[in-house]
């Protein structure tokens, strides 16, 4: 248009305006299509529970830990060693789990993955146990281990398998499982879990070993045996293998 009259300038404008607007749509379609697959939810805990306070200069704990300045950050920040040498396993679970998580690795703080280190003396049990916040997958260096986890309710299956050098198992996060080394020799394992604090809650220890006990009543009636087998299960001393 050469020299358009007022009323057609602003006619012209005004379909500019809408071509412009109805671009702008498609960009906030597109954009609200793409939002939908981002993450909304809160930050996963580090740790068993962040009771929280209302008065803020009391506090002293985040969920996980405080970050050191980055510029200080050093490699002994991120590196750990001694996980070649088999640890004591003269325990009565025959069995020592070495834990090198954000506690023993501070640069591990905020990036979800851990390791352990698993000994096991002849025929020694990493007994059965769950992590509250970490898949695990483990890998046989040494030795032969029957392994396995029980899925969930209504099915409580058992899924297991006997490993040996080179072997890779994965145990879901949340789910009861153990190890048992059937090798007839010393035997050992490296476990990659998904968080810098995986946390392990051991069955026996935590229904029979709770301090204080749960009620002797609750269990026998949970477990439908006599009182006197409670009894005599929360006397045992129940091994901590976790170091
Ligand atoms: C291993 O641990 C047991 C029990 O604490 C102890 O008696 C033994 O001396 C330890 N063995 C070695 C080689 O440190």
């Amino acid at each position: 248009l050469k020299n358009p009259r007022p009323q057609e300038r602003s006619l012209t404008k005004n379909i500019r305006m809408k071509a412009v607007q109805s671009n702008l749509f498609v960009a906030f379609f597109l954009l609200a299509c793409f939002a939908s697959l981002t993450s909304a939810s809160d930050p996963s805990p580090l740790q068993d529970f962040c009771v929280a306070i209302n008065d803020p200069s009391s506090a002293v704990f985040v969920n996980g830990k405080f970050c050191k300045d980055p510029k200080l950050a050093t490699a002994e920040d991120f590196f750990f060693s001694g996980l070649n040498i088999p640890k004591n396993t003269s325990n009565p679970s025959g069995s020592t789990v070495t834990a090198v998580n954000v506690d023993r690795i501070l640069g591990l703080n905020t990036l979800g993955i851990s390791l352990a280190q698993i000994d096991f003396a002849p025929y020694g049990i990493n007994p059965p146990h769950l992590h509250p916040r970490a898949t695990e997958i483990l890998v046989v260096l040494e030795g032969s281990l029957y392994v396995g986890f029980v899925t969930s309710n209504p099915e409580n299956r058992l899924i297991s398998k006997v490993l040996n050098p080179g072997d890779a198992f994965v145990f879901p996060v949340g789910l009861i499982h153990f190890q048992f080394n059937v090798g007839g020799k010393s035997a050992g394992a490296l476990a990659a879990l998904s968080s810098q604090n995986p946390g392990a809650a051991i069955i026996a220890n935590a229904v029979f070993g709770s301090e204080p006990s749960i009620n002797a009543d609750v269990l026998a009636k949970a477990f439908q045996v006599d009182k006197n087998v409670i009894n005599y299960l929360q006397k045992q001393f129940w091994w901590d293998n976790n170091n």
